[in-house]
């Protein structure tokens, strides 16, 4: 395999990455469980499942909204830890 043929196959495989849902029984996509993070305040698995219905089904997607809601409470808790400048 060259060079080419690799890149292509990788481009490929990234696409199809982008384009399958986070949740496999539900048929959920990544996207829409940011949005019940970050809009909706969910802030566990089982608010996302109620919320989007992700992770209601074998439970194996359970891993990836973890790491979505900790890179949420992450975010969360250096917004709050930053200083503020604010202009009274
Ligand atoms: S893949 Fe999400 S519950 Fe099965």
């Amino acid at each position: 395999m060259d060079n080419l043929s690799c890149s292509a196959n990788l481009g490929s495989l990234t696409e199809n990455r982008t384009v399958r849902p986070l949740c496999h029984c539900l048929h959920v996509f990544a996207d829409e469980v940011q949005q019940a993070i970050d809009l909706d305040g969910c802030q566990t698995v089982r608010q996302v499942t109620a919320n989007c219905g992700a992770g209601g089904g074998c439970t194996a997607c359970h891993r990836h909204i973890k790491r979505m809601l900790a890179e949420a409470a992450a975010a969360r808790a250096e917004e709050a830890a930053a200083p503020a400048f604010g202009f009274a």
